[in-house]
Protein backbone atom coordinates (compact mmCIF):
# COMPACT_ATOMS: atom_id res chain seq x y z
CA UNK A 1 0.00 0.00 0.00
CA UNK A 2 1.29 3.64 -0.85
CA UNK A 3 -0.20 6.69 1.03
CA UNK A 4 0.43 9.73 -1.74
CA UNK A 5 0.91 13.48 0.36
CA UNK A 6 -2.73 14.45 -0.99
CA UNK A 7 -4.26 11.08 0.17
CA UNK A 8 -2.43 11.54 3.46
CA UNK A 9 -3.62 15.19 3.59
CA UNK A 10 -7.34 13.90 2.45
CA UNK A 11 -7.10 11.85 5.98
CA UNK A 12 -9.37 13.30 8.52
CA UNK A 13 -7.68 14.52 11.54
CA UNK A 14 -7.65 11.76 14.18
CA UNK A 15 -6.69 8.79 11.91
CA UNK A 16 -3.90 11.11 10.67
CA UNK A 17 -2.77 12.39 13.52
CA UNK A 18 -2.87 8.44 14.79
CA UNK A 19 -1.03 7.09 11.72
CA UNK A 20 1.90 9.72 11.84
CA UNK A 21 2.31 10.12 15.54
CA UNK A 22 3.08 5.85 14.78
CA UNK A 23 4.97 5.85 11.45
CA UNK A 24 8.39 6.27 12.93
CA UNK A 25 8.01 3.00 14.67
CA UNK A 26 8.56 2.43 18.56
CA UNK A 27 9.64 5.56 21.10
CA UNK A 28 10.33 5.74 24.45
CA UNK A 29 7.79 5.98 27.03
CA UNK A 30 8.89 8.88 29.94
CA UNK A 31 6.80 10.99 32.49
CA UNK A 32 7.59 14.57 32.62
CA UNK A 33 8.04 15.83 35.76
CA UNK A 34 7.78 19.83 36.76
CA UNK A 35 6.38 22.12 39.17
CA UNK A 36 5.25 25.77 38.57
CA UNK A 37 4.29 28.97 40.59
CA UNK A 38 1.46 27.96 42.06
CA UNK A 39 3.49 25.07 43.70
CA UNK A 40 1.71 22.11 42.43
CA UNK A 41 3.32 19.18 40.66
CA UNK A 42 2.86 18.24 37.17
CA UNK A 43 3.54 15.18 35.48
CA UNK A 44 2.74 14.39 31.56
CA UNK A 45 3.65 11.35 29.56
CA UNK A 46 5.71 12.21 26.65
CA UNK A 47 7.15 10.27 23.91
CA UNK A 48 9.18 12.71 22.18
CA UNK A 49 12.36 12.57 24.65
CA UNK A 50 14.71 12.65 22.17
CA UNK A 51 19.02 12.22 22.86
CA UNK A 52 21.08 15.53 21.34
CA UNK A 53 24.10 14.98 22.42
CA UNK A 54 26.63 13.22 25.20
CA UNK A 55 29.43 15.79 26.32
CA UNK A 56 27.42 17.75 27.20
CA UNK A 57 25.25 15.55 28.36
CA UNK A 58 21.92 17.07 26.83
CA UNK A 59 18.06 15.33 26.20
CA UNK A 60 15.04 17.52 24.13
CA UNK A 61 11.55 16.87 24.53
CA UNK A 62 8.94 18.35 22.20
CA UNK A 63 6.48 20.11 23.20
CA UNK A 64 2.93 20.44 21.32
CA UNK A 65 1.72 23.24 19.61
CA UNK A 66 2.48 26.39 21.92
CA UNK A 67 0.79 29.14 21.00
CA UNK A 68 -0.97 32.59 22.70
CA UNK A 69 -2.91 31.56 25.50
CA UNK A 70 -2.26 28.13 25.26
CA UNK A 71 1.32 28.52 27.05
CA UNK A 72 -0.45 28.98 29.52
CA UNK A 73 -2.84 25.64 29.43
CA UNK A 74 0.57 23.65 28.14
CA UNK A 75 1.91 23.17 32.07
CA UNK A 76 4.98 21.47 31.20
CA UNK A 77 6.36 24.09 29.04
CA UNK A 78 5.29 26.35 31.58
CA UNK A 79 6.53 25.15 34.29
CA UNK A 80 10.41 24.45 32.84
CA UNK A 81 10.00 27.69 31.44
CA UNK A 82 9.25 29.13 35.69
CA UNK A 83 12.09 27.01 37.51
CA UNK A 84 14.25 25.82 34.70
CA UNK A 85 14.13 21.79 35.92
CA UNK A 86 12.40 19.16 35.33
CA UNK A 87 12.62 15.64 35.55
CA UNK A 88 12.23 12.55 32.80
CA UNK A 89 11.27 8.93 34.59
CA UNK A 90 11.18 5.83 32.70
CA UNK A 91 7.52 4.39 32.66
CA UNK A 92 7.75 1.00 33.99
CA UNK A 93 5.39 -1.73 33.11
CA UNK A 94 3.20 -1.63 36.44
CA UNK A 95 2.48 1.40 35.84
CA UNK A 96 1.69 2.10 32.93
CA UNK A 97 -2.46 2.84 32.94
CA UNK A 98 -1.50 5.51 35.36
CA UNK A 99 1.28 6.91 33.14
CA UNK A 100 -0.96 7.11 30.35
CA UNK A 101 -3.73 8.75 32.19
CA UNK A 102 -1.63 11.95 33.37
CA UNK A 103 -1.91 12.86 29.28
CA UNK A 104 -6.13 14.03 30.59
CA UNK A 105 -6.40 17.42 30.37
CA UNK A 106 -6.56 18.05 34.55
CA UNK A 107 -7.07 21.71 35.35
CA UNK A 108 -3.98 23.94 36.97
CA UNK A 109 -4.73 23.17 40.15
CA UNK A 110 -4.70 19.50 40.00
CA UNK A 111 -1.38 17.46 40.34
CA UNK A 112 -1.64 15.06 37.90
CA UNK A 113 0.78 12.24 40.75
CA UNK A 114 -2.33 12.44 43.33
CA UNK A 115 -4.98 11.78 40.23
CA UNK A 116 -3.36 9.32 38.83
CA UNK A 117 -2.33 7.46 42.32
CA UNK A 118 2.01 8.22 41.60
CA UNK A 119 4.07 9.24 44.00
CA UNK A 120 6.73 12.57 43.52
CA UNK A 121 10.12 11.97 44.92
CA UNK A 122 12.27 15.62 45.94
CA UNK A 123 16.32 15.29 45.84
CA UNK A 124 17.60 18.31 46.56
CA UNK A 125 18.61 20.58 44.80
CA UNK A 126 16.82 20.08 41.94
CA UNK A 127 13.74 21.81 41.52
CA UNK A 128 11.36 19.08 40.16
CA UNK A 129 9.29 16.17 41.16
CA UNK A 130 10.93 12.16 40.20
CA UNK A 131 8.19 10.01 39.97
CA UNK A 132 9.01 7.18 42.74
CA UNK A 133 7.31 4.09 41.30
CA UNK A 134 9.93 4.83 37.76
CA UNK A 135 12.76 2.74 37.90
CA UNK A 136 14.86 5.05 35.30
CA UNK A 137 15.20 8.47 36.65
CA UNK A 138 16.63 11.69 34.96
CA UNK A 139 17.19 15.24 36.55
CA UNK A 140 17.85 17.90 34.13
CA UNK A 141 17.90 21.59 34.09
CA UNK A 142 16.59 23.56 30.89
CA UNK A 143 19.43 24.85 28.77
CA UNK A 144 17.45 26.46 25.63
CA UNK A 145 14.33 26.46 23.37
CA UNK A 146 13.83 25.92 19.24
CA UNK A 147 10.63 26.84 17.99
CA UNK A 148 9.31 25.18 14.88
CA UNK A 149 7.69 27.46 13.10
CA UNK A 150 6.08 24.97 10.87
CA UNK A 151 3.59 23.88 13.29
CA UNK A 152 4.09 25.60 17.00
CA UNK A 153 5.77 23.16 18.74
CA UNK A 154 8.74 23.73 20.55
CA UNK A 155 11.95 21.62 21.04
CA UNK A 156 13.06 22.03 24.84
CA UNK A 157 16.33 21.66 25.59
CA UNK A 158 17.73 20.12 29.17
CA UNK A 159 21.38 19.44 30.63
CA UNK A 160 21.58 16.26 32.69
CA UNK A 161 22.16 16.80 36.19
CA UNK A 162 21.34 13.38 37.99
CA UNK A 163 20.46 9.67 36.83
CA UNK A 164 18.70 7.26 38.84
CA UNK A 165 19.43 3.80 37.81
CA UNK A 166 18.21 0.04 39.71
CA UNK A 167 20.95 -1.43 40.80
CA UNK A 168 22.57 -4.11 38.28
CA UNK A 169 21.05 -2.37 35.21
CA UNK A 170 24.38 -0.73 34.24
CA UNK A 171 27.66 -2.21 33.19
CA UNK A 172 31.12 -0.94 33.32
CA UNK A 173 30.75 -0.38 29.43
CA UNK A 174 27.92 2.01 29.88
CA UNK A 175 25.37 -0.09 28.75
CA UNK A 176 22.09 0.46 30.64
CA UNK A 177 19.92 -3.21 30.35
CA UNK A 178 16.51 -1.51 29.97
CA UNK A 179 14.62 -5.12 30.14
CA UNK A 180 15.67 -5.55 33.33
CA UNK A 181 14.95 -2.15 34.58
CA UNK A 182 11.43 -2.90 33.37
CA UNK A 183 10.99 0.12 31.09
CA UNK A 184 8.69 -0.13 28.35
CA UNK A 185 8.16 0.64 24.91
CA UNK A 186 5.68 2.86 22.47
CA UNK A 187 3.55 3.26 19.50
CA UNK A 188 1.47 5.80 18.55
CA UNK A 189 -0.61 7.54 21.47
CA UNK A 190 -1.68 4.24 23.11
CA UNK A 191 -0.01 1.50 22.62
CA UNK A 192 2.92 0.01 25.04
CA UNK A 193 5.09 -2.76 24.21
CA UNK A 194 7.14 -4.85 26.22
CA UNK A 195 10.63 -5.34 24.26
CA UNK A 196 12.45 -8.46 23.95
CA UNK A 197 16.25 -8.50 23.33
CA UNK A 198 17.28 -9.52 19.09
CA UNK A 199 21.06 -8.70 19.18
CA UNK A 200 24.03 -6.37 20.76
CA UNK A 201 26.44 -5.87 18.29
CA UNK A 202 29.93 -4.53 18.40
CA UNK A 203 30.91 -1.10 17.26
CA UNK A 204 30.91 -0.97 13.19
CA UNK A 205 33.62 -0.51 11.44
CA UNK A 206 34.85 -0.86 7.95
C1 LIG B 1 1.40 8.22 24.56
C2 LIG B 1 1.38 9.72 24.60
C3 LIG B 1 2.51 10.44 24.24
C4 LIG B 1 2.52 11.85 24.29
N1 LIG B 1 3.64 12.54 23.93
C5 LIG B 1 3.65 13.89 23.99
C6 LIG B 1 4.80 14.63 23.61
O1 LIG B 1 5.84 14.08 23.25
N2 LIG B 1 4.73 16.00 23.68
C7 LIG B 1 3.60 16.64 24.13
O2 LIG B 1 3.59 17.87 24.18
N3 LIG B 1 2.49 15.96 24.49
C8 LIG B 1 2.49 14.60 24.43
N4 LIG B 1 1.38 13.91 24.80
C9 LIG B 1 0.23 14.66 25.29
C10 LIG B 1 0.42 15.08 26.74
O3 LIG B 1 0.63 13.97 27.59
C11 LIG B 1 -0.85 15.84 27.21
O4 LIG B 1 -1.08 16.94 26.36
C12 LIG B 1 -0.73 16.32 28.63
O5 LIG B 1 -2.00 16.75 29.06
C13 LIG B 1 0.24 17.45 28.78
O6 LIG B 1 0.24 17.81 30.13
P1 LIG B 1 0.66 19.23 30.69
O7 LIG B 1 -0.30 20.24 30.14
O8 LIG B 1 0.54 19.03 32.15
O9 LIG B 1 2.05 19.46 30.22
C14 LIG B 1 1.36 12.52 24.72
C15 LIG B 1 0.21 11.79 25.08
C16 LIG B 1 0.23 10.40 25.03
C17 LIG B 1 -1.00 9.64 25.44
Amino acid sequence: MTLTLSEIEAMSRIPRLTLINAITGYKSANLIGSIGADGVPNLAIFSSAVHLGSDPALLGIVTRPVDGAIKLTRHTYRNIHHNGHFTINHVHHSMVEAAHQTSAPYPDEVSEFEAVGLTPLWRDPLKAPYVAESRIRIGLEFVEEYHIKANNTILMIGRVLELELPDGCLDEAGNLDLKMAGSVALSGLDTYHDTQVLHRLPYARI
